[in-house]
């Protein structure tokens, strides 16, 4: 049988037969939201071989399938639900203010609390709020280009910051094209213009020296450098030491702003994010997800002088639900009731507890793989032999290992995130040892299905 990325193997037929069994009712969703929807789900992202499963509720650290499959989930959403799904102290906030209606097309009182308590966790100083990470990375590029009065920004092999049209560049780039000693500027498929890639440049994560390169080429163009400071949509990559203070002082040496996208590490590495973590300042961060508990909303930090670019008949940041009563109550709760300073260590542990397991299971079955991991978040690279820390490095894993091992996590009540191989398991800060043993042992059995085919 074909299955995603070519045969499946024999060895995987009743496995991936279990699958289709459990999840009939997603299959026949599938099949419909077809006839609607491109396939059948709302972002790209969401789609994966054979059949997105749809999912009908969460509670804490678990969620149920339609057909009524409970999972542990580390998914949580993309890792944006560090809170647990349906925090009793969020849904309490939420449920006061959604009676007395939700968006005004005016600032709420709420947004000016949340924006301080960012502002003091990342010591930046002036905050404005949007809707998703996207949003934000756009935004946080057009304050950059405006504050310098420069276009070009550098941007990293590998790094995502959102389906833009700014960035959708050198993402994944295929092996054969992303090129060996330079890397390569490879738009993410058709319909970006190619103007609009012409402004970006592209360096490898975890290399200076491909940063500076660029930087002595470009010297008087380049208004900023964005990053995520974990790369982690290409498993989990922590940068190499020093890579993150190179770049700060690489910034500052020529006159350029230094952008740490946060979208997935921000609240979650720790309560200030990779900024508080790494203990390196970036002029801006952006940060989203898990700052809303659940609901969507992002957040554009930056410092007093960086930010004052913004505002009528200067920099345009703009958008109509930005910073809306229900999205402010339920950011408020999360960062004030939820993510708490005491709440961190225990999730940084479980993740630690688990990721390590991992790894020891697939050392006692000799199963070429490295689990990288960092905060709350890990990644398993199968068929990798050597640690991963950029791209090309990256491009060791077997992706169709990591997707038999992914159905496996599934059939045993796991859900990890599933975005075609590159992503993390998340701990979240209800999450129990409980959830992280069972985990453990559904991975016993689901790691046996990583051995190659
Ligand atoms: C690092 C990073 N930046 C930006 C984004 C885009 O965020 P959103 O999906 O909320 O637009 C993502 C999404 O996964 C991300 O991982």
């Amino acid at each position: 049988m074909a299955g995603w990325l070519g045969e499946v193997p024999d060895f995987f037929s009743e496995e991936l037969g279990r699958y289709t069994e459990r999840t009939r009712r997603s299959e026949q969703i599938f099949r419909e939201a077809r006839k609607y929807v491109p396939h059948g789900v709302n972002s790209n992202m969401r789609f994966f071989e054979p059949y997105p499963i749809y999912i009908a509720r969460g509670k804490g650290g678990k969620v149920w399938d339609v057909d009524g499959n409970e999972y542990v989930d580390l998914n949580l959403a993309m890792g944006a639900v560090f809170s647990g799904h349906s925090h009793p102290a969020v849904v309490e906030a939420v449920q006061e203010v959604i009676q007395e209606g939700t968006a005004f097309g005016t600032d709420v009182p709420e947004a000016r609390l949340v924006a301080k308590e960012l502002a003091r966790r990342w010591g930046l100083d002036k905050v404005r709020f949007s809707n998703s990470g996207a949003e934000a990375t756009m935004h946080a590029i057009r304050i950059a280009r405006a504050y310098t009065g420069k276009e070009k920004i550098v941007k990293f092999e590998g790094n995502y910051h959102g389906a833009h049209d700014y960035v959708l560049v050198s993402i994944k780039s295929p092996p054969g094209q992303m090129g060996r000693k330079f890397p390569r500027r490879i738009p993410v498929g058709p319909g970006i213009p190619g103007t609009t890639l012409e402004s970006v440049l592209i360096a490898r994560y975890n290399d200076l020296n491909s940063v500076e390169r660029l930087f002595r080429k470009h010297e008087e163009e380049i208004a900023a450098v964005i990053v995520e400071p974990v790369a982690m949509n290409i498993g989990v990559v922590p940068p190499k030491p020093g890579f993150l203070e190179g770049l700060r002082k690489l910034t500052d040496e020529y006159g350029a702003l230094l952008i740490f996208d946060e979208v997935k590490t921000g609240v979650k590495l720790a309560p200030g994010g990779a900024t508080e973590f790494f203990g390196i300042k970036p002029d801006l961060a952006v940060t989203a997800k898990s700052i809303g508990g659940g609901f969507p909303v992002s957040a554009i930090m930056g410092r007093e002088e960086v930010m004052s670019v913004v505002g009528p008949h200067s920099a345009v940041h703009a958008g109509t639900f930005n910073a809306n009563r229900l999205v402010m109550a339920a950011a408020l709760a999360t960062l004030t009731k939820v993510l708490t300073i005491d709440a961190y260590p225990r999730a940084h542990r479980l993740c630690d507890e688990l990721s390590r397991a991992f790894q020891d299971i697939v050392d006692d079955y000799r199963i070429p793989a490295v689990v990288q991991w960092i905060g709350p978040n890990g990644h398993i690279y199968p068929g990798a032999t050597e640690p991963v820390v950029d791209l090309p490095t990256f491009y060791q894993q077997d992706d169709a290992a990591w997707w038999r091992y992914w159905i496996a996590m599934m059939n045993r009540g796991v859900f990890i995130e599933p975005v075609v191989s590159d992503d993390e398991w998340t701990v979240s800060v209800v999450h129990t040892k409980e959830d992280i043993e069972r985990a453990i042992e559904a991975f016993k059995e689901a790691a046996k299905f990583m051995r190659p085919a």
